[in-house]
């Protein structure tokens, strides 16, 4: 939980700057609201899916990860548990401008009440793209079965974008695309009133067997959605000039409770400096510089294959540099990387240390052990032990790491269309 300043060589001026107290500017017409997140603690989380679902998104070889097939590993059933419907979630926060959410399958994805034309229905909020999409009455009726979909001849508000359409790929085995129209969206009670999304006609079967989420909703930068002719904005640019602040907040606990908040940074949801780091949005991600790392106090070592970062709602774990995972599980006893685990894996007793992260080049984040344990996931048949599945895993080829809800769950974040900009602090 906590968030370390290590000094730098510009300590000073570095953080005088950021001692600075932010000043809210105090505009009449603005206005925020909350998302809040719950995560249930019934199941079995599954951390191989969790990976290969992440792997796809940035289309990741994983070729190049060098594991070894380990007989001796038994992995256990993944369990899948019934999600708490939309409705029930949404009903009593339309008048509030607070929704819970629900997470699923034990975090491997998050997902969030929205409402369509008047239409509810659960979507994944991800900052790691930037399309929204959601299934409709306009896909065959074989890739919807046993789900509620949004149907737009019901909205009296819908508005095909007749000659648009999307296509989004997640690496090379996921997918969905279709036609394009827009409809009245609202989140917390928030409404953009011509909010433009995907209705797709086709999805792949990875989208068709996740029960659990109608879609997703980007809230990466607009440069990446990928609605032709003409890219449309994400809810959040639509949202932003509206807003007190034009931020997005994201806190999630451990212990499974969390939200997301628009419009405004609550100063009680977290202590100590708010450290702003720039934001580079040029491959239309909450990317920033994260160049070295420490596991368990040691000393900072400087990262090569994957030196900058993403903030990802959208992924479950943190997704590190293969050098950082390789050494962070060098001082885990009897870790291995399994290829038939997708991921590393260590006995479930043997004890995990930290993992700091440098954000920018003066503050590091300092992630606990105890969120690198992602799930019991199998079995060692020779020795009997309980093997657990690790939070942190490699990023493969990627150059970039990607540090998904296992690393946002230490911190409390600003997403901040200023820079456009990243805020970290410690939460309160
Ligand atoms: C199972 O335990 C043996 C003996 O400690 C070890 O060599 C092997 O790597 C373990 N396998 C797994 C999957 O953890
Ligand atoms: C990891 O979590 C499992 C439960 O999911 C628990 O049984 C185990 O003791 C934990 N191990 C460590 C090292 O925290
Ligand atoms: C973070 O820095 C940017 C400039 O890079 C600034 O516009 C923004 O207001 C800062 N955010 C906070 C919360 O101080």
């Amino acid at each position: 939980m906590q968030f370390i300043l290590f000094i730098a060589i510009f300590f000073s001026l570095g953080f005088n700057a950021l001692a600075m107290p932010v000043v809210a500017p105090n505009r009449l017409q603005g206005r925020s609201f909350k998302v809040e997140r719950v995560k249930r603690n019934d199941h079995v989380a599954h951390g191989p899916t969790a990976l290969r679902k992440a792997y796809r998104k940035f289309g990741i070889d994983t070729t190049t990860l060098n594991g070894v097939d380990v007989s001796d590993f038994q992995p256990f059933e993944t369990q899948h548990p019934a999600p708490k419907s939309a409705q029930a979630a949404a009903g009593k926060s339309d008048q509030t401008g607070v929704v819970d959410a629900t997470s699923v399958d034990g975090d491997v994805e998050f997902v969030s009440p929205v409402n369509i034309g008047g239409q509810t229905l659960d979507m994944n909020f991800d900052s790691g793209s930037a399309d929204m999409w959601v299934l409709s009455s306009r896909l065959p009726k074989s890739l919807r079965s046993n789900r509620e979909v949004y149907d737009p001849s019901e909205s009296s508000t819908f508005e095909d974008l007749k000659d648009s359409t999307f296509r989004i790929a997640y690496g090379d085995s996921s997918y969905a695309s279709g036609g394009v129209g827009k409809d009245a969206v609202s989140i917390g009670g928030v409404k953009v009133t011509e909010q433009t999304f995907g209705l797709p006609t086709d999805i792949s079967q990875t989208f068709a067997d996740d029960t659990k989420s109608n879609g997703l909703l980007g809230l990466g930068f607009s440069s990446i959605n990928t609605i032709k002719p003409e890219s449309q904005k994400t809810f959040f640019d639509n949202v932003a000039d509206s807003l007190d602040e034009p931020v997005f907040t994201v806190r999630l606990l451990s212990n499974g409770v969390g939200e997301y908040e628009f419009g405004t940074i609550d100063k009680t949801k977290y202590s100590g400096t708010l450290v702003n780091v720039s934001v580079d949005s040029s491959n239309g991600f909450w990317e920033f510089s994260s160049a070295q790392y420490a596991i368990g106090g040691g000393a900072f070592h400087t990262i090569t294959q994957a030196p900058s970062a993403i903030a990802d709602t959208g992924t479950s774990l943190m997704m590190v540099s293969p050098e950082v995972a390789e050494a962070y599980y060098q001082q885990v006893d009897g870790a291995i990387f399994a290829n038939n685990a997708n991921g590393y894996i260590f006995p479930c007793t043997s004890s995990l240390p930290t993992l700091s992260v440098a954000i920018g080049s003066a503050y590091s984040a300092t992630i606990p052990g105890s969120l690198m344990n992602w799930s019991e996931v199998g079995t060692n048949t020779t020795t009997g032990e309980t093997v657990c599945y690790g939070g942190v895993q490699s990023s493969g080829s990627s150059t970039m790491a990607i540090y998904g809800d296992v690393f946002l769950k230490a911190l409390f974040v600003v997403f901040d269309q200023r820079g456009p900009s990243l805020g970290f602090a410690s939460p309160a």
